[in-house]
């Protein structure tokens, strides 16, 4: 459900970005906590899954902000970044530069939503925390514009919220935003998700779900990552190997149906 001035469109979502301190502290201040580092390092594996067995000849990130999954990214043949905030491709650039990863990606300013002005042909295309900040209408213009810049068969790859989880942690939380910035998040069963790809010309390959074990795992890492912080992060990782219906989120590998 959407609130009131919560940021759920293409200009609201873009203006949260573009401040030079959201960009400074995205990744420390959002990546905190041993969930969300698993979170993380998920994503970041799961891409590199993709990489190493598709061997992409181009790899599109679109909305990478600085760079926070890109700097985790093996075997990049091609890579372009597409990102609208001047703040995060500085910081996307900086820290690609200082691990030496620079020369892989051609880092462009460009707009997800006209992805034509790129003129692109890719094999593979993930964005993060991204399409889920937008209403059915623009997510449906986000994939058309996915549609026309991958290849015949390419891949796109992106974060799922389940809705089941979301609302249990809703009900639970007050009004306080916590210091998060207040963007709306789209949420979906799998049958939802897999009816909205497939309404949007693609199929999804599968879902990987993320922090099974949501409850446990947060309360794990808010209680005890300040004091036994490396402990906490071992239990938390424990807790994952444990199968679950109701993960947080999936990783979901769709493939574009021509
Ligand atoms: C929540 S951050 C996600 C950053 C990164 N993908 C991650 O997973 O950590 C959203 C990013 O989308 C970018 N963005 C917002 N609107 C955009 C648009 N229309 N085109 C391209 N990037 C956009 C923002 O500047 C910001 O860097």
């Amino acid at each position: 459900m959407l609130k009131v001035e919560q940021a759920y469109e293409e200009k609201s979502v873009a203006a949260l970005y573009q401040d030079a301190w959201v960009a400074g502290t995205y990744v420390e201040k959002r990546f905190a906590f041993s969930w969300s580092r698993l979170l993380h390092q998920t994503q970041v594996t799961e891409i590199n899954r993709v990489i190493d067995e598709h061997r992409p000849e181009m790899t599109v990130e679109v909305a990478p902000g600085p760079a926070r999954l890109t700097t985790g990214i093996r075997g990049i043949r091609k890579g372009v970044l597409i990102e609208y905030s001047q703040e995060m491709l500085a910081q996307a650039k900086r820290r690609l530069e200082a691990r030496g990863l620079g020369p892989l990606w051609e880092v462009c300013h460009g707009n997800a939503f006209h992805l034509e002005d790129q003129r692109l042909q890719c094999d593979f295309l993930y964005t993060f925390r991204f399409i889920r900040h937008f209403m059915a209408e623009d997510r449906t213009r986000l994939y058309k514009n996915f549609h026309l810049s991958l290849k015949p068969g390419g891949l796109l790859m992106f974060d799922v919220v389940n809705k089941e989880v979301r609302q249990k942690i809703d009900a639970r939380k007050n009004s306080e935003s916590n210091g998060e910035l207040d963007v709306y998040d789209v949420t979906y069963s799998v049958e939802e998700f897999s009816q909205e790809m497939a309404d949007h010309g693609f199929t999804v390959l599968f879902l990987k779900p993320v922090i099974r074990q949501f409850e446990l795992q947060s309360w794990i890492s808010y209680t005890f990552d300040r004091r036994i912080g490396k402990w906490a992060d071992c239990l938390v990782r424990l807790l994952e190997k444990i199968p679950s219906p109701n993960p947080l989120e999936w990783i979901a590998l769709s493939r574009k149906i021509d």
